[in-house]
């Protein structure tokens, strides 16, 4: 067989760069998704794991369940599977040459971002410096191969590159829980006042170290307990532990949190008791609270900006709102990302901070 090039050129589009994942655009832009079946020509481990989580087995049966008309009428969809917010959310859109095309289920672009599209990170993540051709019948151990010898400058240049091409990493610890949450806490306030659930015990240690966890890339027989491209000690040096990772994890999902329930509560009309406003509000004053225990030096600017809103404003729709929480949330979101980056190596957070131990579901192993 002819070794046909993997990826074809995708059409071109413009995509905003937001500074917080954009409420309009909940999840990831159609015309960026390549689809599963591409990641997993290299992640045949990765995917095994996927693939016996919720995200394949469950998310997308919920549009069959008794009370999916009703949240459908809510919000004005027509056509349940189609099209829909419901598609962006409990399935994956992809648009392949003009044509919509929808995946059952949460697939790993939904987390990792759009692969592809102008750009797109797909090719670069994995191009070590070689110049080696990325073909559908290409060997993971020849990539790891190479993997192995990569620059440090090389490595820098293409974590920034795909970074900058919207991918998330497990080193992009808040960008990454930002994302889980965006969907979770289902931004739509007319769904929430239909019923809809929202998953308002969220917490990212917790919900990552489950069924959710695919920590498996070096050796695809053990699906280790945090991101081995983010231990390795080739890449990074010696000294990270699983325990700082989830520390850090802990307190960037915290920051997460704060930030899309802030994001939320910019956008709502209603603060009334089980409303999206009033679950956003909940968030913002316990999260307030737990970040400022933690006593960590680099949070100091996004809990200014915290102090200064005036807490009796948070039960009263203004004209304002956008403004003032729009404004906050960004500020969080910029001290949170600061703060990932000084603390990769989470062994310098306070041990006072405790760990989560709970796990939501169970780890596969392949
Ligand atoms: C041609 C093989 C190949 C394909 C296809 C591929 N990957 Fe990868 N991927 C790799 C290799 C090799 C690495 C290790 C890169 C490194 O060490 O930085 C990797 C690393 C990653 C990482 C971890 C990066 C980090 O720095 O933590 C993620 C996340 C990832 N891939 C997701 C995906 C997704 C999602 C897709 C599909 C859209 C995909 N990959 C398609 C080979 C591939
Ligand atoms: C912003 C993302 C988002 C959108 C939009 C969305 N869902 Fe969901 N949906 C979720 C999440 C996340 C859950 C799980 C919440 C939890 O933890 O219980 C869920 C749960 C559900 C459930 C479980 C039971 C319940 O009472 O909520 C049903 C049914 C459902 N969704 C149907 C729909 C339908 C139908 C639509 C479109 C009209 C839709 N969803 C739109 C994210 C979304
Ligand atoms: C695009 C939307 C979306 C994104 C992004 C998303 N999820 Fe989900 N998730 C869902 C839906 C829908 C379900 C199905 C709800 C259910 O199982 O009741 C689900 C289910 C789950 C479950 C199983 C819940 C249960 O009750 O057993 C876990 C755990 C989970 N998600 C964790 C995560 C984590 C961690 C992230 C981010 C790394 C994430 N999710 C990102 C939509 C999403
Ligand atoms: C529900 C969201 C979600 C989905 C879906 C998802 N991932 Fe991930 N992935 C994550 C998170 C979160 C991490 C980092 C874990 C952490 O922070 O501890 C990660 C880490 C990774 C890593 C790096 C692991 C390491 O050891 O460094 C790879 C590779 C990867 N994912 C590939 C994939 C592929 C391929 C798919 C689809 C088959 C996929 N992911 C689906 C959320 C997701």
């Amino acid at each position: 067989m002819s070794r046909i090039a993997l990826f074809a050129t995708a059409p071109i589009v413009s995509v905003l760069l937001l500074p917080l994942v954009s409420s309009a655009q909940q999840t990831v832009p159609p015309e960026k998704v390549v689809g599963r079946q591409l990641c997993k020509v290299c992640h045949v481990s990765e995917n095994a794991v996927w693939e016996h989580s919720s995200h394949n087995t469950k998310s997308w049966s919920l549009l069959d369940h008794p009370k999916a008309a009703d949240f459908a009428k809510a919000i004005g969809v027509t056509n349940i599977k189609g099209a829909s917010a419901c598609t962006q959310c409990h399935g994956t859109q992809q648009k392949v040459r003009g044509t919509l095309k929808i995946a059952q289920g949460n697939s790993c672009e939904s987390c990792h971002g759009g692969a592809g599209g102008a750009g797109g990170w797909l090719q670069q993540h994995c191009d070590f410096g070689f110049g080696r051709k990325i073909t559908r019948d290409i060997k993971m151990a020849d990539l790891l191969a190479d993997r192995a010898k990569e620059t440090k400058e090389h490595r820098a240049a293409r974590d920034a590159a795909c970074d900058k091409a919207g991918m998330r990493r497990s080193a992009n610890a808040f960008d990454i829980a930002a994302n889980c949450l965006n969907c979770h806490l289902v931004p739509n306030e007319k769904l929430i006042e239909a019923g809809h659930a929202m998953t308002t015990r969220f917490e990212f240690v917790e919900w990552a170290q489950g069924e959710v966890r695919h920590n498996l890339l070096l050796d695809a027989t053990k699906n280790a307990e945090v991101p081995t491209n983010w231990t390795d000690e080739l890449r990074n040096g010696p000294g990270r532990t699983a325990e700082g990772r989830k520390r850090l994890m802990y307190v960037a999902g915290q920051l997460a949190d704060l930030a899309i329930s802030l994001k939320n509560r910019a956008t709502v009309t209603s603060t009334k008791r089980g409303s999206l406003g009033d679950e956003a509000n909940d968030r913002i004053l316990d999260l307030q609270e737990e970040l400022e225990d933690h006593g960590v030096l680099e949070l100091k600017p996004a809990l200014d900006a915290l102090a200064g809103i005036d807490k009796k404003s948070l039960r009263e729709i203004t004209a304002n709102d956008k403004q003032i929480y729009g404004k906050v949330a960004g500020t969080v979101a910029a001290a949170a990302r600061k703060f990932v980056e000084a603390h990769q190596d989470g062994n310098k957070l306070p041990a006072g901070i405790d760990i989560p131990t709970k796990a939501k579901g169970e780890a596969y192993v392949p």
